[in-house]
C-alpha cells in the first residue's frame, strides 16, 4: 500500500513552454489573460517563459494563477559591467520563479557552455530561482554512438559543486538537438525512455539517492499528437514545448493532452 503523502513516481507532471523570441506586449498580455482564465489544469504544473520585455507583465497577470513564470536565460553575476545581460535578482523582481538555462539555441549561437550553465545554476539557486537546465545531443553525436556520454557530461558539469540537497532543486529538460524546431523530428518515445534512464542514473548519483533527484522533462517537437505518448513514459516528469504552445489555446490543449489520471489514495 503506498503512502498517500508520497507522490507516485512521475507525479506531479510539468507542462511548460518557452516563447523564445516571440511575444509583443499586446499578444503577451492576451496570452497571459487567456491562460489565467483556465480553471482546471488537470493536475499538471504549468509554466511559461516569455521574453524579458514582457516578463513582468505576464507574471503580474498570472500572479493569482498556478502558472509559474520564468526567464529564458540570465547572467551568473548579480550586477556589473555585462552589457545586454539580465541577472537573477532582476528576474526575481519581475516575478519570475524559474529560469531556463543552456538551451541548445544558446549553446549553438551564443557561446553557452557547460561551464557557464554551471555558474548560472549556482546563481539561480542563490537567488531562489528554479533552474531548468536543457541538455541534448546533436545528430552527429547520436550517430557516433556518444549520445549517452554527452548527456552524462552535460548533467555532471551543470551540477558541479552543488550539495546533494541543492541537486533536488534543479530541473532538467532532455531535448535532442535534432528534435527541436522547424527542421526537427520528434524523437521516438523508446529512444526518449532509453536516454531518460541514463540521465536518471546521473541525477540519482548526484542527488545521493534515488527518488529525490530532479524532475526530467522532454522537449523537441512536442505537439498534440505525441504529447500523451511522451507523458506516458515512466522516466519523464513533464514536457517542455516550443511552437505547439505559442498560442494560449494550443498550450492549454497540450496540458490537457499530457495530464495523467488523478492519483488515487492507497
Ligand atoms: P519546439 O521547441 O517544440 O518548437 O521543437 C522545443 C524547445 O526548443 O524547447
Amino acid at each position: 500500500m503506498s503512502d498517500p503523502a508520497t507522490p507516485a513516481p512521475g507525479w506531479p507532471f510539468w507542462v511548460g513552454t518557452s516563447w523564445k523570441m516571440n511575444g509583443l506586449p499586446d499578444d503577451a498580455r492576451s496570452y497571459a489573460e487567456r491562460i489565467a482564465a483556465v480553471d482546471d489544469w488537470h493536475g499538471v504544473l504549468p509554466f511559461v517563459m516569455p521574453p524579458f520585455t514582457v516578463l513582468a507583465d505576464v507574471a503580474r497577470l498570472l500572479r493569482d494563477s498556478p502558472v509559474q513564470v520564468g526567464g529564458q536565460n540570465m547572467h551568473w553575476d548579480e550586477c556589473g559591467s555585462w552589457t545586454g545581460e539580465i541577472s537573477a535578482p532582476m528576474l526575481r523582481q519581475c516575478g519570475a520563479t524559474m529560469v531556463e538555462l543552456g538551451h541548445s539555441e544558446r549553446r549553438r549561437h551564443f557561446g553557452e557552455t557547460d561551464q557557464t550553465v554551471n555558474l548560472k545554476v549556482h546563481a539561480a539557486l542563490r537567488h531562489g530561482l528554479t533552474p531548468l537546465v536543457c541538455i541534448g545531443e546533436t545528430q552527429a553525436e547520436r550517430d557516433g554512438g556518444v549520445a549517452d556520454l554527452i548527456l552524462a557530461r552535460q548533467v555532471r558539469l551543470a551540477l558541479h559543486g552543488l550539495t546533494a540537497a541543492h541537486v533536488g532543486r534543479v530541473m532538467f529538460a532532455y531535448e535532442p538537438v535534432w528534435a527541436i524546431g522547424e527542421a526537427g523530428r520528434p524523437a521516438p518515445p523508446e529512444l526518449v525512455a532509453q536516454a531518460a534512464a541514463g540521465i536518471r542514473q546521473e541525477l540519482d548519483r548526484a542527488a545521493g539517492a534515488p527518488g529525490v533527484s530532479p524532475p526530467l522533462l522532454y522537449g523537441g517537437s512536442v505537439n498534440l499528437e505525441n504529447a500523451a505518448p511522451y507523458a506516458a513514459l515512466a522516466g519523464i516528469d513533464g514536457l517542455f514545448v516550443g511552437r505547439a504552445a505559442w498560442t494560449a489555446e494550443g498550450y492549454a490543449a497540450l496540458a490537457r493532452a499530457a495530464a495523467r489520471p488523478p492519483r488515487r489514495g492507497p
